[in-house]
């Protein structure tokens, strides 16, 4: 079955779902089309051959990356700590043929982070925003100089969000730019490490 058809079918069953689920952790969340378009763009843009994704669902957001990191000859890790749907991500991997694009771990990401390898190119941060502050020091090591971290969420939950934010803003190497596509993409670069160097752009987001 095509990327296309399997990402239309997840787009519908995660709308259906979502409006007549109560109970949170069985909503699917996933990221908007636009998001999904801006995310596979932005692989290309960046050239992204290692992508790390901090949760998965059902694997819709994954699909937009893995598709798009065909052309880099690259890879997708993505983590999900519930079975479940780590479950039925593995079975969309497989009818896009995608599966061997991606690892999937199963795991809280706190853990699964020490099983991605270094250096990554672009990080995809879609989960639990109350764990974001803790997982930052591993991010930024895995992240390589010149990559890019996008945070989803930025504009729905920018009060969740304003712990890591500051972290973000308080290390020299980052810079950050907020685009309003989707629930709010918060695009983080880190610089290559230079002493010299004056970002004149990072220093305007501070002040
Ligand atoms: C917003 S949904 C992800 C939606 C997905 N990116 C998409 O657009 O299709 C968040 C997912 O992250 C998982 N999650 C949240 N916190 C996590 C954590 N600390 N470790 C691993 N998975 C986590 C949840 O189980 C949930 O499936």
């Amino acid at each position: 079955m095509s990327v296309a058809t399997i990402l239309a079918e997840l787009e519908k069953l995660g709308c259906d779902n979502d409006r007549i689920q109560n109970d949170k952790s069985k909503r699917y969340l996933n990221i908007t089309h636009d998001t999904g378009v801006f995310l596979a763009w932005l692989v290309n843009a960046v050239q992204a051959k290692t992508v790390l994704e901090v949760g998965t669902s059902n694997g819709y957001s994954t699909l937009w990356l893995a598709s798009s990191v065909t052309q880099t000859a690259g890879h997708v890790y993505t983590i999900e700590r519930d079975r479940t749907k780590a479950k039925e991500a593995a079975a969309n991997f497989d009818r896009a043929g995608l599966q061997s694009r991606i690892t999937l771990l199963v795991d809280e990401a706190f853990s699964a982070l020490s099983r991605v390898p270094a250096p990554v190119d672009l990080i995809f941060l879609d989960a639990d925003r109350s764990a974001y502050l803790d997982m930052a020091p591993r991010l930024y090591e895995l992240l390589k100089a010149g990559g890019v971290l996008v945070c989803d969420n930025a504009l729905s939950h920018a009060d969740e969000l304003a712990d890591f934010v500051n972290w973000v803003q308080s290390q020299a190497q980052l810079s950050s730019c907020l685009i309003p596509v989707g629930k709010g993409e918060l695009l983080i670069y880190k610089a290559p490490a230079d002493p010299d160097r004056h970002d004149y752009a990072a220093s305007a987001s501070k002040s």
